[in-house]
């Protein structure tokens, strides 16, 4: 096992890093404040692949794989979270999704232009009544032969109003259980589909998450991805993947705090001295760093496996679990190491803690990783 990055991958870290301190740090502090959707950034994102990093060539995307992924998802995070949330959905769950099971028309249709970030794309499984509970789906699709005719409402829909295309899921057979749901490809500006209210969130406030409703809206039949009642394994298997974008996040919400604190101890003066220089401030650091180091491991094990074609759906919720975590604690941490200014805006610490929050509820709660690794546990 050698623990070293390829060049490729350590000139995608390098373009991300510079990318996230030209183009995304400029305004973050606004656009939490005025909760403003990047749009221009996550455009100029797309032109530098960003947006469809791993999806093939031939399909406009960038041909790398699931490691260059997390470390770019790192240094996006450390800085704008709110961007790197509409990179992991499009990345991981739309392009993903739509590569690996979607028909060759569909890819032609679609991806191309979302591996691109000409277009966003957004990923429709929450419900206001399943959140956790993802088979209890209300929304129905009822089957009309050459159509399917969609109707209910999705909640938290993250590039709930930025996006062009959404991944629904629904349900057109209720008595066949999970097995009865299909997943269906939706265009903004389809009759009878609407965005709904904006949320006013504690943290990613730049993000843009929408309920959606949904009426009379007919979709081809053409849109469905894979076979009839395909769409909650289509759901679930996305996910998995889905994980290591949101543990990546967290990672990088965790080390671009714990950085911050890094230098603002070194400058700080307390007793005569730097405040890194005291034992209390060294621990703190020392704790944050082991902390991150771990929760980078399990989320590279977790790209690593996927790009090996191996199983990583435990290694994928154990990424998310233990980093959104880490993402929680290293926050609060890097707080208390400003003091006082940590509690102000112009230091950032504060909105990554606030930030750190969603990636313990996203992409399925801290618990809901805690049942699939158990689950994969005692096969
Ligand atoms: N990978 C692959 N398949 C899986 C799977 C996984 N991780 N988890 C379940 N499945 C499959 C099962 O194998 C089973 O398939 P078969 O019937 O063919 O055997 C099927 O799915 C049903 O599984 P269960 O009986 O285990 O289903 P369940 O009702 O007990 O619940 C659950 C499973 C894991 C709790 C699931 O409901 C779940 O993951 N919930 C969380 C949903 C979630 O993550 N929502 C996030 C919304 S998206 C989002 O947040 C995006 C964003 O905007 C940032």
């Amino acid at each position: 096992m050698i623990f070293e990055l390829t060049e490729e991958h350590l000139a995608v870290q390098s373009a991300a890093r510079e990318f996230a301190k030209n183009e995304l740090l400029p305004g973050v502090i606004e656009r939490d404040e005025t909760q403003t959707f990047p749009a221009e950034q996550i455009k100029k994102m797309g032109e530098l692949g960003f947006m469809g990093m791993m999806v093939d060539p031939k399909y406009n995307g960038g041909g790398m794989d699931t490691i260059s992924y997390v470390l770019a998802m790192e240094e996006i995070s450390k800085v704008d979270a709110s961007a790197s949330v509409a990179m992991s959905v499009n990345n991981s769950l739309v392009c993903w999704g739509l590569e690996t099971y979607g028909t060759e028309e569909q890819k032609e249709k679609y991806l191309k232009r979302l591996a691109t970030g000409e277009i966003i794309g957004a990923f429709c499984l929450s419900e206001p009544e399943a959140g956790s509970d993802a088979t209890s789906q209300r929304t129905t699709a009822e089957d009309k032969g050459d159509h399917y005719l969609l109707n209910g409402t999705k909640n938290w829909i993250t590039n709930g109003n930025s996006a062009s295309v959404y991944l629904v899921i629904a349900h057109t057979h209720p008595e066949k259980g999970h097995k009865g749901i299909n997943a269906l490809i939706v265009e903004k500006g389809m009759e009878g589909f609407t965005v709904g209210k904006k949320e006013n969130k504690l943290g990613i406030r730049g993000s843009d998450t929408h309920s959606l409703m949904f009426t009379d809206v007919k979709v081809p039949k053409e849109n469905r991805i894979g076979d009839d009642g395909f769409g909650f394994t289509f759901a679930m298997k996305t996910l998995n993947g889905g994980r290591i974008g949101i543990a990546s996040q967290a990672l990088g919400i965790a080390s671009g705090a714990y950085e911050l604190a890094l230098e603002y101890s070194k400058e700080r003066k307390a007793f005569g001295k730097p405040i890194s220089n005291h034992q209390g401030i060294q621990f703190k650091l020392a704790d944050m760093a082991t902390q991150i180091d771990a929760a980078r491991l399990l989320c590279l094990k977790a790209a690593a496996l996927k790009d090996a074609k191996k199983d990583y759906a435990k290694a994928s919720a154990m990424a998310k679990l233990f980093a959104s975590k880490v993402a929680m604690d290293v926050t609060v941490e890097a707080v208390q190491v400003h003091g006082g200014y940590g509690f102000v805006k112009e230091y950032h610490v504060e909105r990554l803690m606030r930030d750190a929050k969603i990636t313990q509820i996203y992409e399925g709660t801290s618990e809901i990783q805690k049942i699939v690794i158990s689950r994969e546990l005692l096969k």
